[in-house]
């Protein structure tokens, strides 16, 4: 299959956004309080952050209000429509998790990611890390989150839209030493890492807090 991973969960995500379309983004509560609290404990009071893969911003509306100047980056055109709907105080730009070697001129202390680096294949997780570790300046923070499920399987996923489309979409799968071991390669220090259900019990995750 001759597909790009970062176009189809762009088309994913933006089919994902428009369902959404005149219906409450309230139902999708924030279900990271926890996650969030020790991301910030490790990063100066009013510092700025970028939260790429946000969707529709929910995480950096939360850092927003917690007092940080904060970014949001997504490859959803639409999922970052609702973005800027939800919160017009935000800044919110369309790219693609790929190009983030630019963003070194927002100056982030901290980047948080939740479930977006696994739309990328395994042959670009090491450029994408790379490339966090070198827009961060040093002491720089980066939390990230992959989903655990029981019978993964990296590779082209299938969703059926209606009787007659669906959509392609790409997830990669890691066991935390797989990720604690790049994030290592590429000079970060981990710091803290976590096994466990999300507070909302949608799914089991594992996260990663780590220090440049
Ligand atoms: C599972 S959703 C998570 C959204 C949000 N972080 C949250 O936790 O609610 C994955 C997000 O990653 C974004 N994403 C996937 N691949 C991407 C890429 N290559 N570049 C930028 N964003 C991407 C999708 O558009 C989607 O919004």
């Amino acid at each position: 299959m001759n597909k790009n991973p970062s176009l189809q969960a762009a088309i994913l995500y933006d089919a994902v956004a428009l369902g959404l379309k005149n219906k409450k983004i309230g139902r999708y509560n924030l279900r990271y309080r926890k996650k969030l609290k020790k991301f910030m404990e490790h990063l100066p009071k009013k510092g700025s952050v970028i939260d790429i893969g946000c969707g529709f911003g929910l995480e950096a509306a939360y850092l927003k209000r917690k007092g940080f100047l904060t970014y949001g980056i997504d490859v959803s055109s639409e999922s970052i429509k609702i973005a800027r709907q939800v919160n017009p105080n935000l800044i919110f730009i369309v790219d693609d998790l790929l190009n983030l070697e630019k963003y070194k001129i927002l100056n982030p202390n901290g980047i948080h990611e939740h479930l977006s680096l696994m739309n990328l294949p395994k042959r670009s997780i090491k450029k994408v890390l790379g490339s966090i570790y070198r827009i961060l300046p040093k002491g720089g923070i980066f939390q990230s989150s992959f989903e655990i499920i029981s019978d993964n399987k990296t590779g082209w996923h299938r969703i059926k839209t209606d009787k007659n489309n669906s959509i392609y979409y790409y997830l990669s799968f890691y066991s935390l030493p797989e990720i604690k071991k790049v994030l290592s390669s590429v000079g970060f220090q981990i710091i803290f890492s976590s096994v466990g259900r999300e507070e909302d019990k949608s799914s089991d995750i594992f996260t990663v807090l780590c220090k440049k």
